[in-house]
């Protein structure tokens, strides 16, 4: 069993406010942090949970920039869809705060001013990359290149999207500028750097051997930071948004945001309550950070070298980072808007917050990156939600209703089944415990279901239909039972569908039970009379499904046009009247068609030119099968001069249109004219 400690302080990643929250991020971070502390809160643990935008940073000045507004503009807006929506799926936060707020500013400032006075940083001046036509410094994700591992020609200062690779400015390909386009030039700037070389033993012996029970995904990533040699990391940037370095001649730097938005955890503390420190200086409070997998070095490595330089700050007990989603076989993508976005879910599926939390829990990344399907998620409603959960909960409900109109019956004797099923509830609920204290939501949420399961087992092998005929007392014990069970699922569904425990409840007409009475058989009294049944969850039809999934390949044909119109082809030098004169186009149909022998591409067409009867080498054989040709008409330059190809003498090109991937379509006339007809 786990160590109890004397409070719990949970944090979740605080998510950039320059795009709303999607369902990577809720899978990755706020839906298993939210089952953490509600379990603790059944448990009577003390336990605060603290999240908060994150309000810095070059992405959200670069999405302010291309909208022509202000950063604090964007960061409002992304600020109050991000908080609503947390709430609307039921993600209880005790402080859902902001980077960008008061309380962020001083703390921040005087956490780097501590380590300033003391000594804790190296100050160096480096050549950096600059702008010369925007006049500024180009700080992270302001320097767009080519990936030195990959080969992606859009990777950005800090990172590379396409391959995941941490990169520096320096290491780009031809580097040029987001802002203006220009190709930068160095110069000279003062910045701070944290030396974490200087806390690497301590790191290497905090992790690599006290805490062997981190998730290997975490554990590994670690030890590789620590096994390639930790550098200095600096610590401020050449910016105009952010937290203004608080030290003279620092004019226009300010934090480096991954500097400021750890503090963020910190600051929403304080405006929670004026009690912070006990949570954050005390070694008997355990914290925990939930994390996506890309958040990894920052958690474990740069933080808690933050906090050691600091001193007098607990480091985590644990920081369960969740591997990747992805949609649909598709990589999340925020600029490509491949995403499920959960102001837009809570808006186009009312009612149903539970099924996405229920179906991102039984998917979550945990151990490997995991795919989300709209398929999987209607079969999981279906089959599991309706067909388990919601059916049980509905017999016992309404066969109570029917048979005694709603007052919990008596409980008689209690048979070894009776026995066998109630004991298996507590075993259950022990090994829910051992998974959710050891961050296993997966294996919880099963657990979790199980009750239900033996509910619905319960139920069809006592019969009580049959028996009410034969043996009516028999029933009331029977149905008694199952309703234990039902109040008992009411709290062990808690954590992971809060909605639905309370629909549970609230026709029970109970208050909401403490988790250790899981596995008692007196939730309800006898003789309490229980609120009107209604379905928990309803079925999910196909055109519903079909709807998201249409939503989505509408993206998928936004984002191939947009892919194509940057990839167009610069314009030509300009061309007189008399040069496009001399060429001869003229509408033609082909008459027959076959593939060239051991070539893949090329086609030999006979064609009517109405000058005459001839022969073109085509390379249209990978778009068009022979047999879909024959009667057409195309165009043809016929006085291009002819061609050897393959033995056979080409005379006049096809005319086609191409796009960036090579694709080849023919061009037709709009209606039938006749060969020959001339074409300018
Ligand atoms: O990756 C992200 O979305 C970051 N905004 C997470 C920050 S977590 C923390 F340190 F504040
Ligand atoms: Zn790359």
């Amino acid at each position: 069993m786990a160590k109890e400690f004397k409070r719990y302080l949970v944090t979740s990643a605080l998510p950039y406010a320059n795009g709303p929250v999607h369902i990577g991020h809720l899978a990755g971070v706020y839906i298993p942090s939210d089952i953490y502390v509600r379990y603790m809160r059944l448990k009577g643990r003390d336990v605060i949970s603290i999240c908060g935008s994150d309000e810095h940073g070059v992405p959200i000045t670069i999405k302010a920039r291309k909208e022509g507004v202000t950063p604090q503009q964007i960061v409002d807006r992304y600020h109050n869809i991000i908080k609503n929506s947390f709430e609307g799926l039921g993600i209880s936060f005790d402080i859902y705060s902001r980077t960008t707020s008061p309380t962020h500013a001083k703390t921040a400032s005087d956490f780097f001013r501590k380590l300033y006075d003391e000594g804790k940083f190296i100050e160096k001046s480096s050549m950096q990359y600059y702008d010369e036509e925007a006049k500024t410094f180009l700080a992270d994700r302001y320097i767009v290149g080519t990936c030195p591992r990959c080969g992606y020609d859009r990777a950005y200062g800090d990172q590379c999207e396409k391959c995941g690779s941490t990169l520096s400015p320096d290491e780009l390909i031809e580097p040029h500028s987001a802002v203006s386009g220009s190709v930068p030039v160095k110069r000279e700037t003062k910045h701070w750097y944290l030396p974490l070389d200087k806390y690497e033993s301590t790191l290497r012996k905090w992790i690599l051997d006290d805490h062997k029970e981190w998730r290997s995904n975490v554990y590994g990533q670690c030890k590789s930071w620590l096994d390639g040699g930790l550098q200095p990391r600096a610590v401020s940037r050449d910016l105009d948004w952010g937290i203004p370095v608080p030290v003279e001649g620092a004019e226009g730097k300010v934090l480096y945001v991954w500097f400021d938005a750890p503090i963020g955890y910190i600051s929403a503390t304080k405006d929670l309550t004026p009690d912070w420190e006990k949570y954050w200086k005390d070694g008997e409070t355990k914290l925990v950070h939930f994390i996506g997998k890309d958040n990894i070095v920052f958690h474990c490595i740069v933080f808690p070298s933050m906090l050691m330089a600091h001193g007098g700050y607990i480091l985590p007990d644990n920081v369960p980072a969740n591997e990747f989603l992805n949609l649909e076989g598709d990589k999340i993508s925020t600029s490509r808007n491949w995403a499920i976005w959960l102001h837009e879910y809570l808006e186009e599926m009312p009612g149903k917050e539970d099924v996405l939390r229920y179906v991102l829990c039984a998917n979550a990344p945990e151990t490997k990156d995991n795919d989300f399907t709209w398929k999987d998620y209607q079969a999981r409603n279906n089959n599991e939600l309706v067909a388990i959960l919601g059916n049980f909960v509905n017999r016992a409900l309404v066969l109570t209703k029917k048979y005694y109109d709603g007052v919990v019956p008596e409980c008689g004797e209690l048979t070894d089944y009776d026995r066998e099923t109630l004991a298996e509830l507590s075993t259950i609920k022990a090994s829910i415990e051992n998974n959710i204290e050891n961050y296993r939501f997966r294996e919880a949420l099963k657990d979790a279901m199980n009750f239900a399961r033996i509910g619905n087992k319960y139920l069809a092998d006592t019969e009580a239909w049959k028996l009410i005929k034969t043996d009516p007392e028999r029933v009331k014990t029977i149905l008694y039972i199952a309703l234990q069970i039902t109040a008992n699922l009411s709290v062990v569904i808690e954590p992971f569908m809060p909605f639905t425990a309370g629909k549970i409840l609230n026709m029970l007409d109970m208050p909401k039970f403490d988790w250790e009475r899981i596995g008692s058989v007196d939730l309800i009294p006898a003789g309490h009379k229980i609120g009107e049944p209604s379905l928990l969850f309803e079925k999910i039809e196909d055109d519903v499904i079909q709807r998201q999934l249409d939503k989505l390949e509408a993206v998928k044909r936004a984002n191939a046009a947009a892919e194509a119109a940057q990839n167009i082809e610069p314009q030509k030098a300009s061309l007189s009247f008399d040069e496009f004169g001399k060429a001869d186009i003229r509408v033609s149909t082909i008459l027959a068609a076959e593939r060239v022998p051991k070539t893949k591409k090329l086609l030999k067409l006979s064609i009517d030119t109405g000058i005459d009867k001839r022969e073109i080498v085509s390379g249209i054989a990978e778009y068009y099968s022979p047999e879909d040709l024959v009667g057409r008409q195309v165009l043809v330059l016929v006085n291009l001069e002819p061609r050897e190809i393959k033995g056979i003498e080409s005379r006049g090109m096809i005319l086609m249109a191409a796009d960036a991937s090579g694709k080849l379509v023919l061009l037709q006339p709009e209606q039938q004219i006749v060969s020959g007809a001339v074409v300018g």
